[in-house]
């Protein structure tokens, strides 16, 4: 919360990142810091379910601004992709999401579908990407 913009002004990113953190069965959240001491500054983060369909899903990534186009979002994804204990491992992102959808395209993800109904002046674009045999 402390380096997310959009948390910092929505009570329901807020309580998505409480839920998350607070870790449950089958929710693994990940944050990037500078060093491995405790009190290093946050880079990023990122949050591993299997709510889409048994899929592996990713509703979550996001870098502090002052760290971006440094490789973290690069990082937290490549563990995610590591520890995602399914063959397919999708996300999202709205379709205005030109850095989102550039990094999709630079990890190997492929496009596949788009859902209207959520945000109808931006479109949430789908992603997907086999991480096991
Ligand atoms: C999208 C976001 C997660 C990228 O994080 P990042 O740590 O800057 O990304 P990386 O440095 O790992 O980038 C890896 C590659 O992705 C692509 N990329 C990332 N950001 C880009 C941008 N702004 N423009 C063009 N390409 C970009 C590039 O190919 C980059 O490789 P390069 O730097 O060698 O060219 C970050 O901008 C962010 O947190 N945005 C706000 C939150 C958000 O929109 N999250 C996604 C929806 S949940």
């Amino acid at each position: 919360m402390q380096i997310d913009a959009v948390a910092q002004g929505s009570e329901a990113r807020r309580d998505t990142l409480r839920r998350a953190f607070r870790g449950s069965g089958n929710t693994f959240p990940i944050v990037a810091r500078e060093s491995p001491a405790e009190d290093a500054p946050l880079l990023g983060y990122a949050i591993l379910e299997y709510s889409f369909f048994d899929n592996g899903f990713m509703p979550l990534v996001y870098v502090a601004p002052e760290y971006r186009r440094c490789g973290v979002a690069r990082q937290l994804i490549a563990f995610l992709e590591n520890l995602c204990q399914r063959p397919k491992l999708f996300s999202s992102t709205n379709l205005s999401n030109a850095p989102m959808h550039a990094l999709f395209a630079r990890l190997g993800y492929s496009a596949c579908g788009m859902v209207t109904a959520l945000d109808e002046a931006d479109p949430e674009v789908f992603y997907v990407k086999r991480v096991k045999p």
